[in-house]
């Protein structure tokens, strides 16, 4: 797909086919956060973690029941805000990849709040205790296929000097 069509047809999938995602597709999303802008990537590269795991999924909570969750945990900052931004680059890299793919995706926060708390569940996905889970992308078939849906207009406010 062409870079604006990929923009247009990205949007959040909140209902999934019970169908699991290729591996070669998960392997293309994950490599794709590899390409993503980092700030202080020496010391504050995030790490991710790729959930298939049907029991586990089922522990996760907010995640619209997809067959696939990748999680980005960071480390400490020496920085305010810098392992947010950086997963957040993540997160939309992965997500533009998967719309590429023809994937359902969204970007969540809310199930890594959990997760943050469940030292137990997060010690089993292998998170170092110093790596806080900060952001995630769902992804699967969408009940909906993935095409264009928004059109390129501005939403935002801006102010032009
Ligand atoms: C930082 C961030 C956190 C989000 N967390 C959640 C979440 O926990 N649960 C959820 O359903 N959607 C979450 N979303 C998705 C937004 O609700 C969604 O992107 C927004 O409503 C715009 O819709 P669109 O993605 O279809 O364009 C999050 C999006 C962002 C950027």
């Amino acid at each position: 797909m062409e870079l604006e069509k990929v923009l247009l047809s990205r949007k959040s999938c909140r209902a999934y086919q019970d169908k699991a995602v290729e591996a070669e597709k998960l392997e293309k999303i994950i490599t794709s956060a590899s390409l993503a802008p980092l700030g202080l990537p020496k010391m504050c590269t995030p790490m991710l973690t790729l959930v298939t795991d049907k029991a586990i999924l089922a522990q996760l909570n907010g995640i619209y029941d997809a067959p696939a969750v990748i999680i980005v945990s960071c480390p400490p900052s020496p920085a305010p805000g810098i392992g947010d931004q950086n997963a957040a680059c993540v997160v939309e890299m992965m997500s533009l990849m998967a719309t590429d793919l023809g994937l359902g995706n969204i970007y969540l926060y809310g199930v890594t709040v959990g997760l943050q708390k469940d030292t137990e569940l997060k010690a089993k996905l292998g998170i170092p205790e110093n790596f806080t889970p900060l952001a995630a992308l769902a992804v699967g078939y969408g009940v909906e296929d993935v095409a264009v849906c928004k059109e390129f207009a501005p939403k935002l406010e801006i102010t032009r000097f």
